[in-house]
């Protein structure tokens, strides 16, 4: 059954490890990540993000993928369907169709707003025991046509939103989606360290996490971040992985072009790449 990532993640943020939030594309996606978690005995986020919804049929349809693998592959590690990025009418629509958490992307109203649809998702999501992400400040790059100014957040925001009741909070802190650029000069800690004192127990976010260095992962970890979003390493893996099988001529030997063996590779790569990262944050035998 889906979990609140309520739960898992103030647990997390009480024993000073992180979860990570790993997007879905498809069913190899989602199989992969399931299983890792249930190898490593570890919890586990599946981020879906509005464009990744729509490419998997909706909602809905995400929905009953995700419970038909928690039951045929005997999922019992804590797992959350969480809306990445969501807009307010995407809340509402996962909401229904059966998310067990959700993003808020308000970060482009201006605070007021954000506040206040802020504070309606809260109150809709909380009946049905649902966390809630909001978001202060921008992550810098683009996820799935979502794009950011990479604005650092004000911490006093920070708190403004934290008290409204959200479940966790993502802050921009100079993290950027997808690859980091060579000139990148990394996570500002003084501006977490600061969030982190203003907001006390609440689990804090950091998106962008492809690429992030492995000492500053751990620093994050101990200013307070119990989640931790990872979606393109995971592509890159998987490509690669794929590619290499088709260069090599694989999907031309023999049964090699069915797709159950031409996207196995993929597959494992994923599931490497999510275990590395499982390693990386401690969250291993959490569940
Ligand atoms: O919301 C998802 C993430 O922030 C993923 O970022 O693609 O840079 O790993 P990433
Ligand atoms: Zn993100």
């Amino acid at each position: 059954m889906l979990v609140s990532a309520k739960e898992m993640l103030n647990k997390a943020k009480a024993g000073k490890y992180a979860v990570g939030q790993f997007n879905i594309n498809n069913l190899e996606w989602t199989k992969a990540i399931l299983l890792t978690a249930q190898e490593n005995n570890s919890p586990v986020i599946l981020g879906v993000s509005e464009g990744a919804g729509k490419y998997m049929c909706g909602y809905n349809t995400v929905v009953g993928m995700v419970n038909g693998m928690l039951e045929t592959l005997k999922i019992t590690v804590p797992v959350a369907l969480h809306l990445d990025h969501g807009s307010y009418e995407g809340a509402l629509a996962c909401i229904d169709a059966g998310f067990s958490s959700i993003m808020f992307d308000g970060s482009h109203y201006p605070i007021e707003e954000n506040i206040e649809k802020t504070k309606e998702l809260i109150r809709i999501a909380g009946e049905k025991g649902i966390s809630v992400e909001a978001e202060v400040g921008a992550i810098g790059g683009e996820e799935d046509g979502v794009v950011g100014g990479g604005e650092v957040a004000d911490p006093a925001e920070c708190k403004m939103i934290a008290d409204l009741g959200v479940d966790m909070l993502a802050a921009g802190i100079g993290n950027i989606h997808g690859k980091y650029p060579a000139n990148w000069t990394g996570l500002n800690f003084d501006v977490l360290a600061k969030i982190q004192e203003l907001t006390g127990t609440m689990p804090l976010v950091l998106h962008g996490g492809t690429g992030i260095p492995a000492d500053m992962i751990k620093t994050a970890i101990s200013l307070g971040v119990s989640k931790i979003n990872v979606n393109t390493e995971c592509q890159l893996a998987f490509a690669a992985a794929t590619r290499e099988y088709v260069e090599a001529g694989k999907d031309l030997q023999g049964k090699g072009f069915d797709p159950r063996k031409l996207l196995a590779p993929g597959f494992e790569a994923i599931k490497a790449t999510v275990k590395e990262k499982m390693e990386l944050f401690g969250s291993i035998d959490k569940a």
